[in-house]
């Protein structure tokens, strides 16, 4: 049975009403390590983009707080204060209980429990300025449009002129934990990402992109040799690249069409993987406010 079709928890009864959130993927377009801060965080500069699929949460307010967790990857995500969806909740000063569907892999370099804490943060009405304390990835996806993300992820600037992208993205299974591909990096600094083109064409954008990069590629490829067969999977594509610290890696097509023949494709040849096309949302004018 392929890693992410476990049986999922049954529903709950609960009346699921009141509100509905959704945390899409995150995809880091490019992640660059510049340096490195005394506390052992690393500085970034990645341009961020997000999917048009994602988690699902509802809300339905109560006297106390409770989570339930369900989805085809439930297994394993715990239900109380260790996970980042509470203690946004708590930060929040919200009670009642949240449903969190969770269909992206965890553990996966697109997201997973940021995007929901941020997901969580938001809709709860909690304040902007906790999204830090909850990891170096939630001030980032409490926005879904396209961000640079640089310090060590909390200084965020709209970059509007990011196109639409058609993608596919590959996860060949295995959780990587972040702080070991961080770990397996030897050199901190690296060269900051080029300017980003103010016209974005997709032939002029992919142009650009190919020459950025993600400098945890290959400490993670160290780390989680599977990601080597993803990324040689996606070689029809118009640029393929791992996200955040893997092991997830998304390939860019010209056209919804391709990728969806793409994804057909690599899903049948590796029927254990999560393989699934999708489209980014695309760069709109408007302002982050601060998070760090
Ligand atoms: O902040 P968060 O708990 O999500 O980060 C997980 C781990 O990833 C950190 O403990 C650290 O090892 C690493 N990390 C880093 N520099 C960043 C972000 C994360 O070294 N900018």
């Amino acid at each position: 049975m392929p890693f992410w079709s476990r049986k999922a928890r049954p529903l709950s009864k609960l009346p699921m009403t009141t509100a509905e959130g959704f945390a899409p993927a995150k995809v880091n377009l490019t992640l660059h390590v510049t340096g490195q801060r005394a506390d052992g965080y690393h500085l970034l500069d990645s341009l961020v983009v997000f999917a048009d699929l994602g988690d699902r949460l509802w809300y339905e307010p109560g006297p106390r707080l409770s989570l339930e967790v369900t989805g085809p990857f439930s297994q394993g995500v715990p239900a109380d204060a260790r996970n980042l969806v509470w203690r946004a909740a708590e930060a929040a000063r919200w009670t009642g209980c949240i449903r969190l569907e969770k269909n992206l892999p965890h553990g996966a370099g697109i997201g997973g429990g940021s995007s929901d804490a941020a997901a969580a943060l938001r809709d709860l009405g909690g304040p902007t300025s906790a999204a830090l304390a909850l990891g170096a990835d939630v001030p980032v996806c409490l926005s879904s449009a396209p961000q640079r993300m640089t310090g060590i992820g909390e200084v965020l600037t709209l970059v509007p002129t990011v196109p639409a992208l058609n993608m596919v993205l590959v996860n060949p299974g295995g959780a990587v934990p972040t702080p070991a591909v961080f770990a397996a990096l030897a050199e901190k600094s690296h060269p900051a990402m080029d300017e980003i083109p103010a016209v974005a064409e997709h032939a002029e954008f992919i142009d650009w992109l190919s020459c950025q990069r993600n400098d945890l590629e290959a400490p993670a490829r160290s780390c989680a040799p599977q990601i080597d067969a993803a990324l040689t999977s996606l070689n029809q594509a118009d640029l393929v690249r791992m996200s955040g610290s893997g092991a997830t890696c998304f390939g860019v097509f010209a056209d919804p069409g391709t990728a969806r023949e793409a994804a057909l494709r690599i899903g049948s040849l590796h029927p254990t993987w999560w393989v699934r096309a999708c489209r980014t949302i695309a760069g709109s004018a408007g302002q982050v406010p601060p998070y760090g």
